[in-house]
C-alpha cells in the first residue's frame, strides 16, 4: 500500500528557513563548545584557533525524514545541536517530508520569522493575524515557490499533493 502511494505519488518537498535578529555579535563567530559548563546567553564559545570548516557544515539533507507518523510528516532540524556553527548567529535550517495529507500542526515561533521553500510537490500554508482582525492568510505553493511565516504568528502547511512530498525540508 505505502508502496503504491510512493510510486503513484508527485514528490513534493519543502524547506524552511527560521531566523530570528539577535544584538549584532562582537566577533566573527561563536562555535558551540558542547562540553562548556558554563551558562551564557546560547552555548559557551570554542576556543576560535580551534575552528575548522568541519564546524560550519552539516550533511544529511539529501536523506528523506520518515513520515510514518499520525500526522504524515517529519523533520530534519539543522539547529546549533546539529551545526556547533551556528550557535549565536540566530539563524535555523529545517527539512520537512510529507506523506500525503501530512501536516505541520498549527504553531507559533515568538521570537523568528520563517521562511520556507517548496522543494518538490504543492503544499498549503497558512497563518494567522493578531488580534483583532484573526484573518486567515492561506494559499497553496508549487514548486520553486517561497512563503514568509512573520513572527509570533500562529501558522501551518500540510501537503495537498497526490504524493509524498518526497521528502522533503527547515
Ligand atoms: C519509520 O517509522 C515507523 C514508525 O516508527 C517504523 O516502524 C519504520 O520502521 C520506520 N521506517 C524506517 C525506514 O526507518
Amino acid at each position: 500500500m505505502e508502496n503504491q502511494i510512493i510510486m503513484l505519488s508527485l514528490l513534493a518537498m519543502t524547506c524552511t528557513l527560521a531566523m530570528a535578529f539577535e544584538p549584532s555579535p562582537l566577533q566573527d563567530f561563536c562555535v558551540a563548545d558542547y562540553t562548556s559548563s558554563a551558562r551564557v546567553n546560547g552555548l559557551a564559545c570554542m576556543d576560535s584557533k580551534l575552528v575548522q570548516a568541519e564546524h560550519f557544515t552539516y550533511s544529511g539533507f539529501h536523506l528523506a525524514g520518515n513520515t510514518s507518523n499520525p500526522l504524515g510528516f517529519s523533520v530534519t532540524p539543522v539547529t546549533v545541536a546539529q551545526l556547533p556553527g551556528l550557535n549565536t548567529l540566530g539563524i535555523a535550517l529545517v527539512r520537512f517530508d510529507y506523506a500525503p495529507w501530512g501536516v505541520t500542526p498549527i504553531h507559533l515561533h515568538p521570537r523568528a520569522t520563517e521562511i520556507i521553500t517548496v522543494l518538490e510537490g504543492s503544499i498549503q500554508v497558512g497563518f494567522v493575524t493578531s488580534n483583532p482582525d484573526n484573518k486567515l492568510i492561506s494559499k497553496v505553493l508549487q514548486k520553486g515557490d517561497v512563503f514568509v511565516f512573520p513572527m509570533g504568528l500562529v501558522h501551518f502547511q500540510r501537503n495537498v499533493g497526490y504524493g509524498m512530498l518526497l521528502p522533503s525540508l527547515l
